[in-house]
């Protein structure tokens, strides 16, 4: 029986694309409300492992559920509460950014569209760039626009793929402390990827390191930096992506 706050349960995922094994018996489990990290180096499988989490792929092998749901079989029952941002999936470009939103707040049936997304582009700090088209924005400014779209329907879960990957130190911390407070505020859940493990750090309530689609360890990045004797993420994960420690991590989990 899962525990009730368990949002996600992931058991023995494998996840095969034709000859490349992305996810190989890769499991995980994700609390109510907390920021969860799935960390590794290019190619872990952490996109997949998204992607398989928000019914886009199905898996090989395993099991996944999502609020006691299938992804994939409950995609409709699921879609009300789960949202996702990635820094590689563009809007159409030729429309402002507030059409952008204003189609995709149409979509989820929102009854207060209005006020919805001008508190969002707000938050995201592009009220002035609203009427702009969406391809005459810089890539951190779309960025953000990915974000509020990830929010526009107050999900409970929200899936970020390297959310960050394009802001400016100054913007990062906007987005950080943005986010920071929808999870306080609203218990919302999210089931992060990033490659910046100072930010990771600072936002993340837990962390998994993902490498050849294995979880190798897992926990708050203290007890992570502390189980490797390391005095950050950053050198924990170099160590693991050079070294490729895994029998030494698998022991020490
Ligand atoms: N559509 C696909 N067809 C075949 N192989 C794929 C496909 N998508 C991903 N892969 C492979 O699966 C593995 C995992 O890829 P994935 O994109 O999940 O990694 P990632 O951890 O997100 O890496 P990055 O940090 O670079 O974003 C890689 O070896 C990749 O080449
Ligand atoms: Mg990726």
């Amino acid at each position: 029986m899962p525990l009730t706050d368990d949002v996600i349960v992931v058991e023995g995922l494998t996840k095969r694309y034709k000859t490349v094994t992305a996810l190989d018996g890769f499991s995980m489990r994700v609390r109510k409300g907390e920021i969860y990290g799935l960390l590794g180096p290019n190619g872990a499988g952490k996109t997949t492992a998204l992607h398989v989490l928000m019914g886009v792929l199905t898996p090989t092998a395993g099991r996944v559920t999502v609020f006691g749901h299938s992804p994939f079989d409950d995609r409709e029952t699921l879609a009300p509460r789960v949202n996702f941002s990635s820094a590689y999936v563009q809007m159409p470009f030729n429309l402002s950014a507030r059409q952008n939103l204003d189609i995709f707040a149409r979509l989820y049936g929102l009854p207060d569209r209005t006020n919805k997304i001008e508190s969002l582009l707000a938050a995201f700090k592009l009220t002035a760039m609203a009427k702009s088209k969406t391809g005459s924005l810089s890539s951190g400014e779309q960025t953000r626009l990915n974000l509020c779209k990830a929010l526009l329907n107050d999900p409970d879960l929200l899936f970020l793929d390297e959310p960050t990957a394009s802001l400016d130190p100054d913007i990062a911390d906007l987005v950080r402390r943005t986010l920071h407070d929808f999870q306080k505020r609203k218990g919302l859940t999210i089931v992060y990827t990033s490659h910046n493990m100072a930010e990771v750090e600072t936002l993340c309530d837990r962390v998994l390191f993902l490498h050849r689609g294995k979880a190798i360890t897992e926990g708050t990045p203290k007890e992570v930096a502390d189980r490797f004797k390391k005095d950050s993420l950053e050198k924990v994960f170099i160590h693991l992506a050079r070294t490729g420690d895994v029998m030494d991590a698998e022991t020490s989990r």
